[in-house]
């Protein structure tokens, strides 16, 4: 790995910050996720919407390895205040879809589902619009503070109940950008 988190030094504890998924086992799971996915909308129609920002790099890359699926991207962007088991939680939307999900099947990209709330979230404001389907794809999943009962159609991989980040993953904005993913080790 190439440790690109150490250039790094407005991470404050990026230190603390150590290698856990890289970039090869990304583009593995990016790779099998989309086979599943084209085979699942062989010749369909299929509106795919990213949940923003952190889903960006892995729709970029997951649509691009779709076959043989007639898609359409859009995008959503929430603010979600409260995010523990405890807490009830608050969404805003910020920025809604511009699509007609009518009659479509709908696919729902996070880069990571924790509590579920933002995917949940978008799926009831989908119903509205009478979808034929609403599905969700993440690349991880942390299951450990679920608070909802919407579970994804499709998983990468299941990781420990770690804070991440890198491809797309962000510790207040930070890190996004990163290609490979680093979980933060809390100092015992
Ligand atoms: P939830 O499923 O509604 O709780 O929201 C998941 C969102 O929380 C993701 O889209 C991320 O923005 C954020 N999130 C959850 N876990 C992590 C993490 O480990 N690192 C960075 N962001 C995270
Ligand atoms: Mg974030």
């Amino acid at each position: 790995m190439s440790e690109e988190i150490n250039k790094f030094p407005q991470l404050a504890s990026s230190s603390q910050f150590i290698p856990y998924i890289s970039k090869e086992e990304i583009n593995g799971m990016v790779s099998s996720l989309a086979n599943t996915i084209s085979k699942k909308y062989e010749n369909e129609d299929l509106i795919v919407i990213g949940i923003l920002k952190g889903s960006t790099f892995f729709l970029a890359d997951l649509v691009r390895q779709i076959r043989n699926v007639n898609l359409l991207i859009d995008f959503a962007l929430f603010d979600s205040v409260g995010r523990t088991k405890e807490e009830v939680g608050t969404i805003r939307i910020k920025q809604d879809i511009k699509s007609n999900v009518r009659g479509k099947n709908v696919l729902i990209v996070q880069e990571i589902l924790q509590s579920g709330r933002a995917a949940t979230f978008l799926r009831d404001r989908l119903m509205i619009s009478k979808p034929r389907n609403v599905e969700m794809v993440t690349l991880f999943n942390k299951p450990y503070q679920r608070v909802t009962d919407f579970s994804p159609s499709f998983i990468g991989k299941e990781i420990d109940d770690h804070f991440v980040i890198g491809y797309g993953l962000d510790l207040d904005q930070y890190g996004r950008n990163f290609k490979e993913v680093y979980y933060l080790k809390y100092p015992n």
